[in-house]
């Protein structure tokens, strides 16, 4: 199978899954990282790689359907089975969660559905949680909403600073991912309502 990442900024998720690949614990192949925004790292990480790029900048369409209809457009053009979108600062429209879905993740720096939206890390620092922790969700047409694919968490120290938390939840997510992504490559993932079970051996498709 081939998937394409999203990004919009440093990237740390994509390097993440980039080296996942390389050690061959994801079979799949990372064929194309796209970005809204032409200075985000991450873009760099995938020309090192030698992974082809695109830049779908939004101020260049009238509408946000249309800068989705261009990037399925691409997608398909390159055969791309699957989505991750890693740090990807956009609400995608339902237009394209229809073309990908059950086929698109996401990964969230808390443990939903506590935390929602763009500020995760520094909402549950000051909101006084004592655990937190990453995960990895199906997205579907609400903010940090799809189902749970993993989950895992661990406790905020009393020293913790927003420095100190940021630098375990993305350790926790560059761990987290990968596994995600081979456990759904596998077939291994079977959504039921809002769980996701997942199995021991994949599920065969019958033709
Ligand atoms: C991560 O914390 C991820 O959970 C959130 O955005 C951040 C992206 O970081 N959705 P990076 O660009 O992968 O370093």
């Amino acid at each position: 199978m081939k998937f394409a990442v999203l990004i919009s900024g440093n990237g740390s998720n994509l390097q993440a899954l980039i080296d996942a690949c390389k050690r061959g614990m994801i079979k799949s192949e990372l064929a194309l990282v796209i970005s809204n925004n032409n200075k985000a790292f991450g873009l760099q990480r995938a020309r090192n790689a030698g992974i082809k790029t695109m830049i779908f900048d939004p101020k260049k369409y009238t509408n946000r359907q249309s800068v989705d209809r261009d990037m399925i457009i691409h997608l398909k053009q390159e055969k791309i089975d699957f989505v991750i979108l890693a740090g990807y600062m956009r609400m995608l429209t339902p237009f394209f969660i229809k073309e990908y879905r059950r086929r698109i993740l996401n990964i969230h720096p808390a443990l939903l559905p506590a935390f929602k939206g763009v500020s995760a890390i520094k909402d549950s620092l000051t909101y006084g949680a004592k655990v937190t922790g990453v995960t990895v969700h199906f997205v579907d047409e609400k903010m940090d909403h799809g189902p749970i694919i993993l989950q895992d968490s661990f406790k905020v120290q009393e020293n913790d600073t927003l420095k100190s938390l940021e630098a375990r939840i993305h350790k926790l997510e560059h761990r987290l991912y990968p596994k995600a992504v081979a456990l759904f490559e596998q077939g291994r993932l079977k959504i039921k309502g809002r769980k996701v079970h997942v199995l021991a051996q994949p599920v065969l498709k019958s033709s």
